[in-house]
């Protein structure tokens, strides 16, 4: 149905704008897959983002970059700032990342995956300019017994008893980093147990948030656009999550300070994303916990995608079959 009510449809994203979305997801990861195993991470960025800016343009929504793959000087695509949409639908704030996992499809390895988020105009704190954040991401249960402040000892304890079961079967998802080792021993000798993650916390945070996964917590320092795009699925999922700023230099520190942003300061899903109307979509490039990668099965291309959308507390299972011959046409 054509809406000729300029009300609420272009004022808020839309239901509908994440099926839209998952298109873009879809296209990026798609044009990402000749790029697998062949070593040349930013050959493979720069087809996924080539694809992702084509179909954002033909989606219904007036979208500005929040977070996107860097400054204008620095990406030529989809940079910070930049508008992207038919310009016709909701204001809206977007964060995007053609592939989360760069370095894991160029090595052939899981767990890569193409994702958008979306919030309302001027909700999506804009993190570009520190690099990284401590983060913590558990499911509902963490909430009011979780404290990132808190040693990783106590709160895996605390998280176990609310979830009704023994340290033991715990298992915290850490990226797996030297700055990250001291983390690891003091998880594991609380007792949990940890799942090494080689990049790609957006999906360690999504799946710690989930319940059919074994992953209760996610942990550690990761890129600070991925915390605020983990945020907007986890307002869906209705999870925990809580980020530290964590500035590597001192320019960096003073820039962030220039830009209003707090250190020393808890960011919980309502600040970093301060929007209840908040979108999700990822789509898998290699496979994963979270989502299968791009296959291709005789003359189609199956794509499994998420849909995540907060006001309702949906996620949903996009798989789609492409038909090859209309990829390899449509260059
Ligand atoms: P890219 O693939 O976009 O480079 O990000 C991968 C990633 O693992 C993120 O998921 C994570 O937040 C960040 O890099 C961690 O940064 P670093 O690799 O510097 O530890």
């Amino acid at each position: 149905m054509v809406s000729t009510d300029h009300g609420d449809l272009y004022l808020h994203p839309d239901r509908n704008l994440a099926m839209e979305l998952v298109r873009a997801t879809e296209a990026a990861a798609i044009r990402a897959v000749p790029f697998i195993g062949m070593g040349d991470k930013n050959a493979a960025d720069k087809a996924a983002v080539d694809a992702m800016r084509k179909f954002l343009g033909t989606v219904n929504f007036d979208g500005v970059v929040v977070i996107g793959e860097g400054e204008k000087d620095k990406a030529p695509m989809l940079f910070n700032g930049e508008h992207v949409g038919n310009g016709r639908g909701p204001a809206c704030d977007i964060a995007v990342d053609p592939i989360d996992g760069t370095s894991l499809t160029a090595a052939g390895r899981q767990n890569a995956l193409s994702m958008i988020a979306v919030a309302d105009r001027g909700t999506m704190l804009d993190a570009s300019m520190v690099f990284y954040m401590d983060k913590i991401v558990t499911s509902a249960e963490g909430i009011g017994v979780v404290d990132i402040r808190q040693p990783i000892g106590e709160n895996i304890r605390a998280l176990a008893k609310a979830l009704g079961k023994p340290v033991s079967e715990m298992t915290v998802a850490v990226l797996d980093r030297p700055r990250h080792a001291q983390l690891i021993e003091d998880i594991r000798a609380a007792g949990a147990g940890t799942r090494l993650m080689l990049d790609g916390d957006v999906a360690g945070g999504i799946n710690a948030a989930r319940h059919s996964t074994r992953i209760d917590m996610c942990v550690g320092t990761g890129g600070s656009p991925e915390g605020v795009a983990t945020a907007c699925a986890i307002k869906a999922l209705g999870g925990l999550i809580q980020g530290i700023l964590h500035p590597g230099t001192d320019e960096e520190r003073q820039k962030g300070l220039d830009a209003g942003l707090k250190f020393d300061h808890v960011y919980d899903a309502d600040t970093l994303v301060r929007s209840d109307n908040t979108f999700f979509v990822a789509t898998g490039v290699t496979d994963g916990q979270l989502v299968d990668g791009v296959r291709r099965m005789g003359p189609i291309i199956r794509t499994e995608s998420i849909v995540l959308r907060a006001r309702s507390g949906t996620m949903r299972r996009v798989i789609a079959e492409h038909s090859a011959d209309k990829w390899l046409d449509n260059d």
